[in-house]
């Protein structure tokens, strides 16, 4: 497993940012809802031996990771895992820890979308067609609640195929793809990475299937997307983690596509103008990396991020010294 190879986006802004207004003299609550390698939550931890963590990962793999480090640094007492969809904390952390609302809830919680390194870098898992594996992409691939890439590439029907590589992999050739993966999967089923890269590569015009970027890339980003629900899940969330946060607390949001960013965008307007759990927008604009950082880290060229803060009363508007 290669979760130390794990570059951690955005990592100083974010702590920076999420533990400014803690209290100096109490416990205080973090939520890392997208562990890892656990590169956000450890950094909490140092900062602080006031702070104390939750956090989320749906990957079974990153869970045995991340309990093998917490026991290895001696943390045990002040961070959690569990094994689960992030769409289900807040029910969970409310049945198991009700000790956290005693006090108001979280100071802050982190929300660092999409895959892991280690997704890529593990043939077995199927992101990446920089290897031969079984066509998985699932992050939990463990549970049998979302279907795999492979059962997705041999049963859409071409319509839904173009769409999804239209929307969620903006590619052009969406059309050509989607008819030769029907054609191809005809005489055989496509099982391997492998296969669909092959079959994505013929699909493409001659001229264009050496450019910069491998024809795979936007297919398979798409269908990364499309096996983990990541859309659908990030909209059911994000409303349903304002009511975590104690009044000062602070939600924020790494996202590394256009889509995801966008629902975040809404999401967090359309909090801003509720009254239930009134918040401020804090970033009018997403903070983005440093040139340093996507020097360091070219992965970390799309990332995006948007923090609100929960208040007690609705006053003054977006604004940040960002
Ligand atoms: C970009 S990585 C996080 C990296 C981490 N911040 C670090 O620095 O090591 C995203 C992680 O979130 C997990 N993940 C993505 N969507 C999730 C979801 N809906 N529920 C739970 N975990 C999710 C993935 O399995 C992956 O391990």
């Amino acid at each position: 497993m290669s979760y130390g190879s794990h570059y951690t986006v955005l990592k100083k802004e974010c702590i920076d940012t999420l533990t400014e207004n803690a209290p100096a003299d109490q416990k205080s609550f973090y939520a890392d809802l997208t562990f890892g390698g656990g590169g956000h939550s450890f950094e909490f931890l140092y900062r602080n031996p006031l702070f104390n963590v939750r956090s989320t990962d749906q990957d079974p793999d990153a869970l045995k990771n991340g309990n093998e480090r917490i026991q290895k640094e001696g943390m045990l007492e002040r961070i959690k895992l569990i094994n689960t969809n992030f769409v289900h904390f807040p029910e969970i952390i409310r049945e198991h820890s009700p000790e956290i609302f005693k006090d108001g809830g979280f100071q802050g919680i982190l929300l660092d979308l999409g895959v892991s390194s280690h997704h890529f870098d593990e043939a077995t898992r199927g992101f990446s067609f920089r290897f031969d594996g079984p066509l998985d992409m699932r992050m939990n691939h463990q549970s049998d609640e979302f279907l795999t890439a492979e059962e997705i590439v041999n049963t859409y029907d071409e319509k839904d195929l173009k769409r999804i590589f239209e929307e969620y992999g903006e590619e052009k050739n969406a059309r050509k793809i989607a008819l030769k993966i029907c054609e191809e999967r005809k005489i055989k089923r496509i099982q391997t990475t492998k296969e669909l890269e092959n079959i994505v590569f013929h699909s493409y015009p001659k001229e264009h299937r050496y450019g910069k970027t491998n024809p795979s890339t936007r297919v398979f980003q798409a269908l990364r997307l499309e096996v983990n629900r990541e859309l659908e899940v990030l909209s059911n969330t994000i409303d349903q983690l304002i009511p975590l946060l104690k009044i000062g607390g602070r939600l924020a949001i790494i996202s590394f596509h256009s889509l995801e960013d966008r629902i975040v965008k809404n999401v967090f307007r359309d909090a801003s103008a509720k009254t239930d759990f009134p918040v401020n927008v804090l970033t009018k604009k997403p903070i983005l990396p440093t040139e340093a950082e996507i020097l360091d880290n070219s992965r970390s060229r799309s990332a995006k991020l948007r923090i609100l803060e929960r208040i007690e009363v609705k006053k003054d508007k977006n604004k940040y010294k960002y």
